[in-house]
């Protein structure tokens, strides 16, 4: 595994990144608790040290099943990036979406992020962490109804307290990046990264390289699709909300393995699978600090995890790009 620090600070994650989201089941179609916990541990056993989570996903339980994964491990040898600023149990802020909880209970989700909001938030991940302290607290998407002054406040705080390592956002643009960095000392900013969502290269990438801000890529194997596994036809489970996303429409689908085909003779040449030749890729970008990925058990999480034993020349990275520049998918 290689390990990358985070902005101008000390904290030091692996550059692949155990990205918890489908673990904790919302938005995935369910979850299997005891695998979830077991791809995270058998991850940290590879060098895999630090999990990405949202009090968000699966209300909680994501967060539960990580503080669970981590429980025995040494905590100054695990870094957990979680967030706040989306209430599934407050109704302020601005709504974002309408979903259904793991049971299939309807629920509202809000963006907000006031600071006796974030304060009562972090309490309650710290609490189903099993931790005294989160290494990266993100703002998990902007929130329009809140200054990003008073937003940072609280984060401050958080940090004086010692029950913050380090302030990040997601989601955020060059612009609002800039907004967040005037009022805290901020590290990093996760976006959406994938070598068929690369619209950050233009804006974001240049002006967080510039201000030494760390970019966490987030779905690089666009949940699933880059791994070569989905062809026409592909079946996603009930309450799976990759099946109304453009990218796994069957001409999506027919075009990505099209253009997979044409690296997999790289990969087969390195003895290695495409999703890992794609990660590898991933974390080879202009400012790309680490790649956040999630996996549904250990056999994923391992084969993700080993991306990173791979090495490419500049040549083979340029190879792989020029291909990539003839794909084009339908919106
Ligand atoms: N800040 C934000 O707004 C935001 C948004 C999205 C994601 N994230 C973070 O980024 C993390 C990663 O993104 P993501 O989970 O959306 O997408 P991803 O990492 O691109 O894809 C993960 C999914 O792909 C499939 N997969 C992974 N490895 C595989 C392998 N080796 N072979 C076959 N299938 C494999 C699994 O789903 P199936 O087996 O079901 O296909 C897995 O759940 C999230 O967990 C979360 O921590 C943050």
């Amino acid at each position: 595994m290689e390990y990358r620090k985070i902005g101008n600070s000390d904290l030091e994650v692996s550059v692949v990144t155990f990205g918890a989201w489908a673990a904790g089941g919302w938005m995935w179609g369910g979850t299997e608790r005891s695998e979830a916990v077991k791809a995270i541990q058998e991850s940290y056993n590879v060098g895999v040290t630090s999990i990405d989570t949202a009090p968000v996903y699966g209300q909680g339980l994501s967060e539960e099943i990580v503080g669970e994964a981590i429980k025995d491990l040494p905590r100054d040898k695990v870094q957990i990036l979680t967030k706040y600023g989306m209430r599934w149990d407050l109704e302020k802020g601005k709504l974002a979406m309408h979903s259904k909880d793991n049971s299939g209970k309807a629920i509202d989700i809000y963006r907000y992020a006031g600071k006796d909001s974030i304060i009562q938030e972090c309490e309650n991940s710290l609490k189903r962490l099993g931790t005294d302290y989160i290494d990266l607290y993100q703002i998990h998407w902007p929130d329009i109804t809140t200054p990003i002054a008073e937003t940072m406040e609280a984060i401050s705080q958080l940090i004086q307290s010692g029950k913050v390592r380090y302030a990040g956002v997601c989601n955020y643009n060059a612009d609002q990046v800039r907004e967040a960095a005037g009022a805290i000392e901020l590290v990093s900013n996760q976006v959406p990264y994938s070598m068929v969502k690369r619209d950050i290269e233009k804006e974001t990438v240049p002006y967080c390289m510039a201000h030494d801000i760390a970019i966490l890529a987030y779905s690089p194997l666009e949940r699933g699709l880059l791994t070569g596994k989905m062809k026409p036809g592909y079946k996603f489970t009930a309450d799976d909300h990759r099946a109304s996303l453009y990218f796994y429409k069957d001409e999506n689908l027919k075009r990505v393995d099209a253009f997979l085909d044409k690296i997999k003779p790289m990969a087969d040449e390195k003895h290695v699978s495409i999703s890992q030749l794609v990660l590898r890729w991933t974390v080879e970008q202009p400012g790309i600090t680490i790649a956040l990925v999630g996996a549904r058990n250990a056999e994923q999480a391992l084969q993700n995890a080993a991306s990173m034993d791979i090495t490419l020349t500049s040549d083979e990275i340029n190879s792989i790009t020029d291909q990539l520049n003839k794909l084009e998918l339908v919106p």
